[in-house]
């Protein structure tokens, strides 16, 4: 018997549309293991909402466990309008902030493409956005997200930004060296003018663009960038940015892409061990009615592959497949033009699987 590659995959549906749309990049990573001749394992794990209703926790130990045991973690979604309740001490979303932190992912990221077929998708004019190919880079471990002190009480609540040099540093390298194999631009986005994380933040950015000066820097204050971003987004090629800006940035973003359900995300570290989710969140008012748009999960499965597996031809080998079904016009709801025929969640799962299956071995 020849020994195959085998990969754990720790799989952490979590809620609401997670479950669906992460059955659809389940079945992508299978039939891609089969194609290009390696062996997968999925293990599933709860966490968020659907957690907290088992075992009283967001992220319970067992799950944290097998995420330690595996070469990467393919995640759905958490939050669930039951724990909206700003009193509520458990919230779903905890999880996520514990795994990114547990694991050190500090780097985030979202690639923003517009697919040509999307381009009238958009809620904003396709001469704007076609063309667009950009990406955030957002630092996920610091920052506001994590600082102490924190306080809440009924009189007075307190957060606290706080970045460090060497967490500055590092997630500059990495946009700089994404952008050596991109457009060869970063856009470092604060807010210098107000906070003093912003002006450590830019000192820091410049320091580390010494060394990489076949990369173009600009820095461009917060507002102005969102404004940007919606006015001409063809200019931006990396963008790098820290935690809550980043948030709210890649989800302005989402909108250039026709939707928040087409748009992948890697959240990596310093090792191998990365965690993919897809952007947008469980989206209770759509739960259950297998409406959702996979392809935002089933695109973090080719990041899941580029990134943990460093498997280049299977992750070009989905995105292919994608391409593919939008250039055929499928469309799930939230993509559809009028006069578009529109798929379920699991339709357009089998179609990219299928697309996958037609294309010849190796390519
Ligand atoms: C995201 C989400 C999370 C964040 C929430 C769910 C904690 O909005 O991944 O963008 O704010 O980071
Ligand atoms: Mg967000």
């Amino acid at each position: 018997m020849t020994q195959q590659t085998r990969y754990v995959i720790a799989v952490l549906p979590g809620d609401g549309i997670g479950q669906e749309v992460i059955a659809e990049a389940e079945k992508v990573l299978r039939a891609v293991a089969e194609r290009f001749g390696w062996h997968v394992e999925l293990r599933h794990g709860l966490v968020g909402a659907a957690a907290i209703d088992q075992t009283g926790r967001p992220l319970p130990d067992e799950t944290l466990a097998l995420c330690q045991s595996a070469d990467a973690i393919l995640l759905g979604a958490v939050g669930d309008p039951r724990y909206d309740d700003p009193r509520s001490r458990i919230r779903p979303e905890q999880a996520l902030l514990a795994l990114r932190k547990t694991f050190e992912l500090f780097a985030n990221l979202r690639p923003v493409w517009v697919h040509p077929a999307l381009a009238s998708a958009s809620p904003l004019r396709p001469e704007i956005v076609q063309g667009t190919d950009c990406i955030v880079i957002r630092e996920l471990t610091g920052g506001i997200y994590f600082g102490e002190p924190r306080v809440e009480s009924d009189q007075r609540a307190v957060d606290t930004m706080i970045y460090h040099r060497n967490e500055v540093e590092r997630i500059a390298r990495i946009a700089f060296q994404a952008a050596q194999r991109r457009k060869r631009k970063v856009t470092s986005v604060d807010k210098a003018n107000v906070l003093a994380c912003s002006r450590l933040w830019r000192r820091v950015v410049d320091q580390v663009a010494r060394d990489y000066p076949d990369v173009v820097l600009q820095h461009m204050l917060v507002d102005a960038a969102a404004m940007h971003l919606m006015r001409h987004p063809r200019d931006f090629d990396v963008i790098l940015t820290e935690n809550m800006f980043g948030d709210i940035l890649s989800d302005e973003a989402s909108v250039l892409a026709g939707s928040m359900g087409m748009l992948p995300s890697a959240s990596l570290g310093e090792g191998r061990l990365g965690l993919f989710e897809p952007v947008h969140g469980s989206a209770p008012d759509i739960a259950g009615k297998g409406i959702a748009n996979p392809l935002a999960a089933i695109l973090s499965v080719a990041m899941l592959c580029r990134y943990s597996l460093r498997r280049e031809r299977e992750a070009k080998a989905i995105e292919n497949a994608v391409g593919r079904v939008l250039e055929a016009g499928y469309r799930t709801a939230d993509i559809a033009v009028p006069g578009q025929p529109v798929v379920t969640t699991q339709q357009m799962g089998d179609l990219v699987v299928g697309a996958l299956s037609a294309q010849g071995s190796g390519t």
